[in-house]
């Protein structure tokens, strides 16, 4: 009995905390997909199609400094932070190909699955930090 209401407390806790910071959950089939795709693959055509389709909100180093992303009242992570580069390949495919919120789902504007691991390529570039910590925000 008290293991359980340990693990309901427990539950609570955890599941209003991820409420709170509103995190982006990612089916778990889609978390452990392999990227088809060598990191090195066609990099430029990576940079291209996030030229066209993504650094207006995301910004030109993916600091999340884009011009569209200033009349949303949203929180954009920086690509460059450890925090959104830890995760997996197939966690960052499924957010581009399906979005959320002012994040636009990509599976039609993007309908090739290889163009979209080309921009997962491409994104893992984009490490070199934002010294001004303006653009530092939370991932979710
Ligand atoms: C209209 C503005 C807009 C465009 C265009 C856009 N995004 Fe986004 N993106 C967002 C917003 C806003 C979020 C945060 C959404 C949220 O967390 O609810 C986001 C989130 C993301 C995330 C998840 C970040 C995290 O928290 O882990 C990735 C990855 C991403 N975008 C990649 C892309 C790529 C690649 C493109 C181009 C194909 C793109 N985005 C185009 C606005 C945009």
């Amino acid at each position: 009995m008290k293991t359980k209401l340990i693990s309901i407390a427990l539950f609570l806790f955890f599941g209003f905390q991820s409420f709170t910071q509103n995190e982006w959950i990612v089916p778990e089939k889609h978390v452990y997909t392999v990227n088809p795709t060598l990191e090195t693959d066609f990099l430029m055509l990576g940079e291209e199609l996030y030229i066209k389709y993504c650094q207006s909100c995301h910004g030109e180093e993916g600091h999340g400094d884009g011009k569209t992303l200033e009349k949303f009242d949203v929180d954009v992570c920086d690509f460059s932070i450890a925090k959104f580069q830890s995760q997996p390949d197939g966690v960052i495919f499924y957010k581009i190909k399906f979005g959320r919120s002012s994040m636009p789902n990509h599976s039609k504007k993007l309908p090739d699955d290889v163009d979209r691991w080309l921009l997962v390529n491409y994104i893992r570039t984009l490490t070199e930090c934002d010294t001004i910590t303006r653009y530092s925000k939370s991932i979710h």
